[in-house]
This record gives structure tokens, C-alpha cells and sequence, in this order.
């Protein structure tokens, strides 16, 4: 699969995350100053969608049980070997922003939440 166009930069809000659907893969994208980031939808505790979380600064908190992840890194920030999550390729142009749902972009231990 190639990037495809999945969001207007304009859209996408900078006090939490949007959500989308890829190739049925449930990605957030998170606005982060002029960068764009993408990461699996999915906390890796319960499953819940991370976008609609609280965003501070790149850490999205998960508003079930307040797990944190960098959407840069897909990891907890205070726990760089546990629960990371599936960080995409992200291209944006003009106002189009286009993500690679098979090009991870994190660290290959990232798996996707199997429950
Ligand atoms: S479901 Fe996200 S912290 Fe529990």
C-alpha cells in the first residue's frame, strides 16, 4: 500500500487527536506544531481509542485509565520498554495529509493490540 490522502491539515484539531480509518486500521493523527504524527487508534491496556484523549503537548492520555503515550514514539514516556504502539509514515502537502499504514515508523516491537 501507498501513502493515501486521509485528512486536511486544517482539520485536524491541536488539543487532541482525529481519527481515521486506513485499509481498516483505526489511526490518530496528532498536530504537533507544524508536524503531523499517526499512531494506532488502539490503547494496548483495553483497547480504547487514544484520539479523544487528552493531548499535552505530545503525550496523548488515554481518557480510561490515563495510561500516556508520545505520538511520536508510540511509547509511554516514562516506560521506554513497555506497550509501544504503531507509529506510520506521514506525508503532508499543501493542506493534504497522507499517511503509509504499512510503513511503521517506530520500533519493530510495536505490535498491534491482539486481544
Ligand atoms: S484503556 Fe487506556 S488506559 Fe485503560
Amino acid at each position: 500500500m501507498a501513502f493515501v490522502p486521509v485528512a486536511r491539515l486544517s482539520e485536524i484539531p491541536i488539543d487532541r487527536g482525529m481519527r481515521v480509518v486506513v485499509d481498516g486500521v483505526g489511526v490518530g493523527l496528532y498536530r504537533i506544531g507544524d508536524e503531523v504524527h499517526a499512531m494506532e487508534d488502539a490503547c494496548p491496556h483495553q483497547g480504547f481509542p487514544l484520539h479523544d484523549g487528552h493531548l499535552e503537548g505530545c503525550v496523548i492520555i488515554c481518557r480510561v485509565h490515563g495510561w500516556p503515550f508520545d505520538v511520536r514514539t508510540g511509547f509511554d514516556p516514562d516506560n521506554p520498554d513497555g506497550f509501544p504502539i504503531p507509529c506510520f509514515a506521514v506525508e503532508v502537502e499543501a493542506d493534504e495529509v497522507r499517511i503509509d499504514v504499512t510503513k511503521q515508523t517506530n520500533d519493530p516491537r510495536a505490535n498491534r493490540r491482539r486481544s
